[in-house]
């Protein structure tokens, strides 16, 4: 199968997960979905990660996404797993971990990079929009836990861009200035843009953000 790319429909798939089979793009339903990859159980920066993202679980709730992990571990690993990740990080795991044993949906989303390591996957994260198209694709080794923060700020910036013709500049924080869309004429601006905007070129033009 060739490789994904941003805007392919994200493959469908039926797996058991830590909370019962999940048929994927049912459970995403009209949400927004973020599915993120684990080398193993029982690993110590997976271990963080899983409860960062537990922690994190109301903030993907107001963006109205669900999370979803992998670990290429059989189910009765991920169920003690889950015991020992909140036991040390404090937590109760809202959100299902796929119980990858035979490594099909890892390698739909080709998540195992040979390479680098021949049976684990490497850290992937896929977010996935309502239209269940993949808006964002990343690949961490193995041995940098993911930045939590900067896949909310990401959800944040798709979510503009989907409804408001508005895209974020670098360094982007919630609450800053959006670059308006260089489809949008400069007549058409007020209307669209009530709080008025910057013209510092023909085609950087910044406003404030439309939903603060
Ligand atoms: C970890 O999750 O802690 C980990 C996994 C594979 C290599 C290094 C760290």
């Amino acid at each position: 199968m060739a490789s994904l790319r941003l805007g392919d429909i994200a493959p469908d798939f039926t797996a058991e997960t830590s909370q019962g089979n999940i048929h994927f793009h049912e459970w995403l339903g009209d949400s927004w979905g973020v599915l993120f990859s684990h080398p193993a159980d029982f690993t110590p920066v997976c271990t963080t990660e899983l409860g960062t993202v537990a922690n994190y679980f109301p903030e993907f709730e107001k963006r109205n996404t669900k999370v979803l992990a992998l670990s290429v571990d059989g189910l009765a690993s991920h169920k003690e797993w889950i015991k020992d990740i909140e036991e040390t990080q404090n937590v109760t795991l809202q959100y299902p971990i796929i119980a990858d044993e035979n490594r099909a949906v890892a390698t739909l989303y080709d998540m195992i990079h040979p390479n680098a390591n021949e049976t684990f996957t490497v850290r992937s994260v896929f977010i996935i929009g309502p239209d269940k198209k993949i808006k964002l694709m990343l690949t961490y080794p193995a041995s940098t836990g993911r930045n939590f923060d900067e896949l909310l700020r990401v959800i944040d910036s798709l979510q503009l861009t989907a409804n408001y013709s508005v895209a974020t500049p670098a360094n982007w924080k919630d609450g800053q200035d959006v670059v308006i869309a260089p489809a949008i004429k400069d007549e058409d601006i007020p209307a669209k843009f009530p709080k008025g905007f910057t013209k510092i070129k023909y085609y950087l033009r910044t406003t404030p953000q439309p939903n603060k």
